[in-house]
């Protein structure tokens, strides 16, 4: 939810600000702002509602504001609509200081009542405007440096948030601070960037700070300096970023989308080699780098996995895998439930936490709440450094590499990676798998990223069939078991690209009230992966036909009589059944990307979306 870049050094702030919000742009696109200091003078500050590209025309690429010091925002609106007005930066009415935030100021309504008392007024709407002034209002009452004045802010306001401000008194200075909201800063060449999140800087460096929980941070031209609450100095490590710099680029794709659909079989690849390694010969899975012993995998009796979004539907899959393979009873919530729902937890649970940014609030908080009844945790993460990656007790780090569309592709396609590893460490540790079984799953695992390459060449079928849809009203994937939870990520792929409703439903469902929602045409795609119930979802998928639907099948049964039933069908290469969501969710991938095209919609930053939730 919104993006923050800031710089100090000897070049031009605006263009380096600017080129770092485009790599942020994926947090929020509503309104974008700058500030941007020339020595002593005061900032200039220059906002746009709409896409960055408007504030990048205002502003002549960055070249019309002159400055070797500045902030910038990228914004995805919650407290004020979007406009120019609510953009950030925000400011005191005597410019003494300005700031950037990204999260909410859950008492804000009480701070600004507070200000008002002390003759504060306010022309915006945000909560970033109130943030602002309280810094202010700090700075002067107790005459005190910025750090300090941030501080006793950071005290005072609940929720979430990382700021960056300047001071008027302090030129060539940026303060940041962080509680909940990542962000992350690289020093370089005499010059110092800052960004929510590592695209923002990666073509600066690769050697990058994370601002810790409740810090702060002063920014100097080529000169970071940390500190605690308490005002105390803090020392930092540098983490090196594996991610290569091309990687947060389009490379020739049209999209972020369709380059990262393509980028799959790399990735998935590069997960699995993580923790399967060639033992004379043998591939056989190695946790060490997860930090799980046997020792503690047999001593789980329980696993509950909590994530949002796709990353829950991961969960959902990894729930059928690790249920047959270990016989381990799974449960699988959304965070945004589980953290309020006073959850169960028995003795010798693992609770995982699923998570590209490793920065979503519900699965940050999902975890404090675990580990605070006494947990042990396992991330699976994406993003190194992040929150969830920094705070959980096991770290399964995907390399799925920077990933920028807001529909993941991906990272959920090595979560799943990570979801089947653990299952079968699992069963290893708990004795239930034999050797062969497992030699036999791992082998078949290490075929994955080949045969998804395959089903990357049917993008051109696909893409035929899709563009006949991008008027659809309605449309609705069905499967049972592995099948259905596919059909639930396939379904949001679609929704959240094309804008067109869409629904998962387990196959065995629909007859109790979806039915009536099929009409003449109405496109139900069936997932069909599974071979002990590959006829029960025909005979479901022969039912909505007959009631004038137009079917797509995606399925590994060539044998079977699919082409009778269904209008469209995509073959999936055959794998061991556990793993077939790794290939059946290409085509549905696709489908979504080809729909949202041949509709002319913004596929890599849909409407009303952010790629990292960082709210509640
Ligand atoms: O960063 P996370 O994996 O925690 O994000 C979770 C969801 O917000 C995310 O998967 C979201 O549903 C995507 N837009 C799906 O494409």
């Amino acid at each position: 939810m919104c993006g923050i870049v800031g710089f100090v050094g000897k070049s031009q702030a605006a263009p380096i600000l600017l080129d770092g919000l485009s790599k942020l742009e994926y947090r929020g696109y509503d309104s974008a702002g700058i500030a941007v200091r020339d020595g002593d003078a005061e900032p200039v500050v220059v906002k746009a509602k709409g896409r960055l590209k408007i504030l990048a025309e205002k502003t002549n690429d960055g070249a019309a504001v002159k400055g070797t010091c500045g902030i910038g925002h990228t914004r995805w609106a919650t407290h004020g609509e979007p406009s120019e007005n609510n953009a950030h930066p925000h400011c005191s009415d005597d410019m003494n200081v300005v700031g950037v935030h990204n999260g909410i100021i859950e008492n804000y309504q009480e701070l600004k009542d507070k200000l008002i008392r002390h003759g504060y007024t306010f022309y915006s709407q945000t909560d970033t405007e109130v943030a602002i002034k309280l810094i202010d209002y700090y700075y002067k009452k107790y005459q005190v440096g910025p750090i300090d004045a941030i501080a006793k802010t950071m005290v005072r306001v609940r929720g979430s948030y990382a700021l960056a401000v300047m001071f008027k008194d302090y030129p060539g200075e940026i303060y940041a601070a962080r509680k909940d909201s990542p962000m992350v800063i690289g020093v370089t060449g005499g010059e110092t960037f800052m960004g929510s999140d590592v695209p923002a800087i990666l073509k600066h460096t690769k050697d990058i700070y994370y601002i810790g929980n409740l810090e702060m941070a002063r920014l100097r031209a080529g000169e970071v300096t940390f500190f605690n609450l308490d005002g105390d100095e803090v020392q930092k490590d540098i983490t090196e970023i594996k991610w290569d710099a091309d990687a947060a680029e389009k490379g020739g794709f049209e999209h972020f989308m369709i380059k990262e659909i393509h980028e799959q079989p790399k990735v998935v690849r590069d997960t699995i080699n993580s923790v399967v390694k060639d033992v004379n010969g043998k591939p056989e899975l190695d946790f060490s780098s997860v930090g799980l012993t046997d020792e503690d995998l047999a001593g789980f009796d329980n696993i509950i996995i909590t994530a949002c979004g796709s990353a829950y539907h991961v969960g959902v899959v990894a729930q059928y895998v690790i249920e047959d393979l270990t016989r381990v009873p799974v449960r699988v919530e959304v965070a945004s439930e589980f953290r309020y729902r006073n959850p169960i937890l028995p003795p010798n649970t693992l609770v995982v936490i699923i998570s590209q940014s490793g920065e979503t609030a519900d699965s940050l908080a999902a975890l404090r709440e675990a580990r605070n009844r006494g947990c042990k945790t396992l991330g699976i993460v994406n993003v190194v450094g992040s929150s969830i990656a920094r705070e959980a007790d096991y770290v399964f780090q995907t390399l799925a590499g920077p990933e920028i569309a807001v529909a993941t592709t991906k990272a959920y396609s090595t979560q799943l990676i990570a979801a089947y590893s653990l299952a079968i460490a699992l069963g290893k540790a708990k004795g239930v798998l034999s050797e062969e079984k497992i030699t036999e799953l791992l082998t078949e695992m290490q075929t994955l990223p080949d045969k998804i390459s395959k089903l990357i060449e049917e993008k051109d079928r696909i893409q035929w069939f899709s563009s006949k849809f991008a008027n659809a009203k309605d449309v609705f994937y069905i499967g049972r078991g592995i099948d259905y939870a596919i059909c639930l990520e396939g379904s949001l792929k679609l929704k959240e690209v094309s804008y067109i409703h869409s629904e998962a439903y387990a196959a065995g469902e629909l007859k109790h009230g979806t039915i009536s929602l099929i009409e003449d045409g109405t496109l139900v795609v069936g997932v069909l992966t599974q071979s002990q119930l590959f006829e029960k979802t025909i005979s479901n998928m022969v039912e909505v036909k007959s009631r004038g639907a137009y079917l797509c099948g995606i399925t590994s049964y060539g044998n079977y009589s699919i082409e009778d039933t269904a209008d469209f069908t995509v073959f999936i290469p055959k794998t061991d059944e556990h793993f077939a969501t790794s290939l059946a969710v290409i085509p549905l991938q696709l489908i979504g990307y080809y729909i949202s095209v041949s509709k002319g919609l913004d596929v890599d930053k849909p409407r009303n979306l952010a790629k990292s939730v960082t709210v509640e």
